[in-house]
């Protein structure tokens, strides 16, 4: 079973606010996902670790109709998006991991947008991982965003981040937002999230996406 790092009460009330500030294009990226998938046949989409439903979103007022499953094991996340999205009939939101999910229902496209980083690499990495390629097809199409870099890169790119942050925040919280990066978050570097994609099941993944300390990946299951 992989490892959860909760989002609760305030944090996921004051959840979009939070990466509108920390992370430079987010709403960007998000925009690319539905034109990034939309040559899949199958638009079977599993959203792992969906919070407040900020990507599931994006997939609504598409040309092409998507079936979604969002999972998320945090409650007050799950609560905000489903008070988002609960009237659309072709998304199915569930509380719990990917591992309580029926293992017999496969989808042909999943995303991890921003979870990888709160677990660490002894093993949870590998094991999320791994449970997203046992619910997939084989071909399935896999996007992941996430803190990505070796111990120098992180360094430098912090220093972008802060060049990139809104006006108006203060230095305490910035200087220990980046501490909080620098040292408590798991961030792997580029070498290291190949090697677990491909011990997971999937093919070496491509990095189509860089803002500061976060990389876009995409790969396909093997
Ligand atoms: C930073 S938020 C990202 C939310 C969303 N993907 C987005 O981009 O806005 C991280 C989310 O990962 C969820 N999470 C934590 N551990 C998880 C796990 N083992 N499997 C799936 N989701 C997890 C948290 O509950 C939280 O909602």
């Amino acid at each position: 079973m992989s490892k959860i790092e909760l989002f609760e009460s305030e944090r996921a009330t004051e959840y979009n606010q939070f990466v509108e500030t920390w992370i430079p294009n987010y709403h960007y990226f998000l925009d690319l996902l539905p034109k990034l998938l939309r040559e899949t046949k199958q638009k079977d989409l599993l959203v792992v670790g969906c919070g407040t439903g900020n990507e599931i979103e994006r997939f609504i007022n598409t040309p092409e109709q998507w079936t979604i499953t969002g999972v998320d094991p945090s409650p007050e996340m799950i609560k905000q998006a489903s008070e988002k999205l609960q009237v659309h009939h072709n998304i199915t939101l569930i509380e719990g991991l990917v591992s309580n999910l029926d293992p017999e229902k496969k989808y042909n496209i999943a995303t991890l947008l921003l979870v990888l980083h709160f677990l660490d690499d002894n093993g949870n990495k590998l094991n999320l991982l791994k449970d997203i390629a046992n619910r997939l097809v084989p071909g399935a199409t896999f996007v992941m965003l996430d803190i990505t870099g070796n111990k120098s890169q992180i360094k430098q790119n912090l220093e972008v981040l802060k060049l990139l942050l809104p006006e108006g925040l203060n230095e305490e919280q910035i200087s220990q937002r980046l501490k909080r990066i620098e040292n408590e978050l798991f961030a792997v570097s580029e070498e290291r999230l190949s090697e677990l994609l491909q011990e997971a099941g999937f093919e070496a993944p491509v990095r189509f996406f860089q803002s500061a300390i976060y990389m876009g990946w995409l790969t396909k299951k093997k």
